[in-house]
């Protein structure tokens, strides 16, 4: 479980990124973060395994607070957590197995790590991981020879071989093409149920957080002004997070997606579009 306690940050150059966030996130909860740019959407992230450096509250994984960790016990804690990146920030040059394996470096002694031996145990592991996210027939390819949507499967699998408490993920499609991103969504949703990982999505594009998430936190300008069920995120609401012009454009180009689907399904009925979307049909 994940507790934010008035977490803030104002950043050195006197950007108040964020304004005391607090909200909690049950095991196997998925929650996306929504708001328009610059709203600290991505500092949320980064304060939460620290890669930015709160300037207030607390951050509980599992009742220990991450925010007053330092050195050996912040490294530790660091492991706990896995994130998944928008440019998957995988190793090109590396194989896919070897991009997976990395994500067990946090566990494994520096020596084991320079010789890049790892026990039979995680590489068993990484085995189950890319079955699971359906690259088995390809751990050995360079990285660079994957697609977008398979990178970001690598990616996937590689917070999994840690053995993550929890995920963090910062726009995980905003690379992809549509389809590919409900594939990626639906599997990211499936292995947090699956496994009880709660989940922090930061994800800038409305509709896929309304069609996958279990619950939507609004951030506007550091502050949350909208915490609740994916249905209840109306225009009225909408305009509240996003401001009356940027929501009227991010409308304009939902309704290009949704003829997109349209096109893609004749005249199914919406609810059926939906199912097969959610099974990563479409
Ligand atoms: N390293 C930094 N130094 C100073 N200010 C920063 C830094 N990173 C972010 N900010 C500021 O903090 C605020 C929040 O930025 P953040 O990147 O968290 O927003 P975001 O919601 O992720 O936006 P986007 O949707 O564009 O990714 C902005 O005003 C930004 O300019
Ligand atoms: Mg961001």
């Amino acid at each position: 479980m994940l507790r934010l306690d008035t977490l803030a940050k104002r950043y050195k150059t006197g950007d108040h990124a964020l304004k005391g966030v607090s909200f909690t996130v049950e095991k196997g909860q998925v929650v996306g973060l929504i708001g328009p740019s610059g709203a600290g959407k991505s500092t949320l992230i980064r304060c939460i395994n620290r890669l930015v450096e709160p300037t207030g509250g607390s951050i509980y994984l599992n009742d220990v607070d991450l925010a007053g960790l330092s050195g050996g016990e912040l490294r530790r804690a660091r492991r706990r957590i896995g994130m998944i990146f928008q440019e998957y920030a995988l190793v090109e040059r590396l194989t896919v197995m070897e991009n997976v394996l990395s994500g067990r470096l946090g566990y494994v002694p520096f020596w084991r790590s320079l010789l890049r031996r790892f026990r039979q145990a995680d590489v068993d592991k990484a085995f189950a991981l890319l079955d699971r996210v359906g690259l088995s027939e390809h751990a050995d390819k360079r990285a660079d020879e994957l697609s977008g949507g398979q990178r970001q499967r690598v990616g996937i699998a590689r917070a999994l071989e840690q053995d993550p408490e929890l995920l963090l993920v910062d726009e995980p499609t905003a690379s992809l093409d549509p389809k590919t991103s409900r594939q990626i969504m639906r599997l990211i949703m499936e292995i947090c149920r699956e496994s009880g990982l709660p989940a922090v999505i930061n994800i800038h594009d409305v509709m896929l957080a309304k069609m996958f998430v279990d619950r939507i936190i609004g951030l506007t300008a550091g502050e949350v002004v909208f915490d609740g069920a994916p249905a209840l995120l109306d225009d009225a609401v909408l305009t509240r997070i996003y401001g009356e012009e940027d929501w009227t454009a991010m409308q304009a180009s939902a309704a290009e997606d949704a003829a997109d689907a349209a096109a893609t399904y004749g005249a199914a009925p919406p609810e059926r579009v939906k199912e097969e979307r959610m099974a990563g049909l479409a």
